[in-house]
């Protein structure tokens, strides 16, 4: 499964990526509102820390409006994926981006039908929101599996970037599932090596060591 982090955040990008968890980046207008930073310089400077796609998500409403933002963001970098919201705009803008040659990440889905239309317009990646659904009591996970079993029933190649994720029950069940991506912040990531055993087993064993006055180097 690839890794995503779902972050403006440089540093956090930083030492995710030193680990080699960093496959790609997500951004939207509420995570570079957070960074303080302008978009064209911080999405140009993530661009260049990571090998995988960084997503950029456009702000205007209409197809034609989209596609110039779309162009203007693909030109920071080989490796953006323009980012475009799943209305009927979006989907227009997706085809036509997409048929240049760019990666579109289509964003906002909260439906398989919505996710369906993605594939059909050359999406690259479709981005269901789990943790949103959960938000208003419905289940996240029942969509990925829905888009999982349409997209195998028909071969598309759109891969399925879990979004949203805001637990570690979230990442587990997106692998489990068969999700191709998952974007998570950098807070669950880390998240994912805690196990409450894990704590006890190694303060036992390091309690036992100075017990034996082991030495290692
Ligand atoms: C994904 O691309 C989005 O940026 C993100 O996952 C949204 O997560 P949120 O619902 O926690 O804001």
């Amino acid at each position: 499964m690839k890794f995503f982090v779902d972050t403006a955040d440089v540093d956090a990008i930083a030492e995710l990526n030193e680990l080699g968890m960093v496959d790609g980046v997500t951004t939207n207008p509420s995570l570079i509102m957070k960074s303080g930073r302008d978009i064209l310089e911080v999405t140009k400077e993530i661009a260049g820390m990571v090998d995988g796609p960084v997503s950029a998500e456009v702000i205007a409403t209409d197809a034609d409006a989209m596609i110039a933002e779309g162009r203007k963001l693909a030109k920071i970098a080989d490796n953006i994926a323009v980012k475009v919201p799943l209305t009927w705009d979006g989907l227009k803008a997706c085809k036509v981006l997409s048929g240049e040659g760019n990666m579109v990440n289509v964003t906002l889905c909260f439906s398989a039908n919505q996710a369906l239309l993605a594939a059909k317009a050359g999406g690259t990646f479709i981005s269901p929101f789990i943790g949103r659904l959960d938000d208003i009591n419905l289940d996240g996970m029942e969509l990925i599996a829905d888009i999982r079993q349409i997209y195998d029933n028909y071969g598309y190649e759109t891969q399925i970037l879990a979004a949203s994720i805001r637990t570690v029950n979230h990442a587990f069940q997106s692998a489990q599932i068969g999700a191709d991506v998952m974007t998570a912040p950098p807070a669950v990531i880390k998240a994912m090596a805690k196990h409450v055993l894990t704590d006890k087993g190694l303060e036992a064993f390091l309690k036992d060591a100075e017990t034996a006055g082991i030495k290692i180097v």
